[in-house]
């Protein structure tokens, strides 16, 4: 078999976990990592056998990848995939796909022409116990919905800056949303309300996102659901989202399913962890072995555009109504 050949642009902290699952692929060999920051690339490169760059349009031209891996900050979308839907490459982008709504909405436009595979980070589609969750929901749709994302602050530089992140709601949040409208479809008026807790005298902080968002979202199908998001907490404590039909309680976070029936709780296990499934299944698409993949860029622009609907509807203290234009 040919090696299927991959660049990865952005040499962080997700990079780094994209290429170890792919180095455990068979037949993918990661070619070139690119990152402004020599010593990061380089030290990326070294790991995997891959050239390392500084311009990203340098280690596509000088390496001819068959797809490439857009692993870059919120704010750094736009140029790195004008530079792989120009030469018409296989794409896989990070979430959140921008930092605001307008970078995104042009390249979606740019996506849509250009016609290529397209797989992104929102992994959480690919827990094989979903399929589980929505054999059940099929029987017994949700009303109600409850997501969480209660968290630390990630300690890269960018995260607290709106500008750079976008906001913990569409940095974060954005994975409980995207399986939000997975399980119970489409939200029609979402409303939101930040907040930030008051420094101790002498504390300074540059950030500006909020430390805690909590929204309402009403659902095309006559669902409601609420989420809650916080950066306060020293670690984790939960990323998930439970649903609520009648006489049926689920619980879906990264690492599985728990299914409540008031008569038992059973806990399902996923049998690959997602973080894998996602990039296996965007290199089978990329080699014609299935037909697209589950985390398209469409669908995760339809995921930043109710999260981007949160974060304004915090900011603003009104409601927001996403019209059936934004739906798509
Ligand atoms: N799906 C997931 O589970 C998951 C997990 C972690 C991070 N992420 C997402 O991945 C993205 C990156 O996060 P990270 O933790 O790797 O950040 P990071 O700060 O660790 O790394 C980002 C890298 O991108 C580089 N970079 C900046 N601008 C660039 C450009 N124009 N071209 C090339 N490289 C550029 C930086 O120099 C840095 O090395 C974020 O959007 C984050 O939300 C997703």
């Amino acid at each position: 078999m040919t090696a299927t050949r991959v660049a990865v642009i952005g040499a962080g902290s997700v990079a780094r976990r994209h290429v170890g699952v792919l180095g455990g692929l068979p037949g993918v060999a990661v070619v070139a990592i690119a990152d402004p920051v020599a010593p990061a690339a380089e030290a990326l490169a070294h790991e995997c056998g891959a050239q390392p760059f500084t311009v990203a349009e340098q280690a596509l031209d000088a390496t001819e990848p068959d797809a490439v891996y857009i692993c870059v900050p919120p704010f750094a979308h736009g140029a790195p995939e004008k530079a792989v839907l120009a030469r018409g490459l296989a794409m896989f982008v990070e979430k959140p796909v921008a930092a605001d709504l307008a970078v995104a909405e042009e390249l979606a436009a740019l996506v849509a022409e250009a016609d290529v595979v397209t797989g992104t980070g929102y992994h959480w589609r690919c827990l094989d116990v979903l399929a589980t969750a929505r054999r059940m929901l099929e029987e017994s749709p949700a009303l109600l919905a409850s997501g969480y994302w209660l968290d630390k602050r990630p300690p890269v530089a960018w995260w607290g800056r709106t500008d750079r992140s976008g906001g913990q709601v569409v940095e974060q949040l954005t994975h409980v949303l995207d399986l939000t409208r997975l399980l119970l479809g489409e939200a029609r008026e979402v409303f939101a309300a930040g907040a930030r807790r008051h420094l101790p005298a002498g504390e300074e902080d540059e950030s500006d996102v909020d430390d805690v968002t909590a929204a309402t979202l009403r659902l095309a199908s006559g669902a409601v659901a609420t989420l809650a998001a916080t950066s306060l907490l020293e670690v984790k404590h939960r990323a998930s989202l439970h649903t609520v039909s009648r006489g049926l309680v689920l619980e879906l976070s990264e690492t599985g399913l728990v299914v409540d029936d008031g008569a038992s709780r059973v806990e399902h296990h996923p049998q690959e962890d997602p973080k894998v499934a996602v990039d296996r299944e965007f290199i089978e698409a990329v080699r014609g072995e299935r037909e697209g993949t589950r985390t398209s860029y469409d669908e995760a622009v339809r995921s930043h555009r109710l999260a981007c609907a949160v974060a304004e509807s915090a900011r603003s203290g009104l409601p927001v109504r996403l019209v059936e234009g934004d739906l798509r």
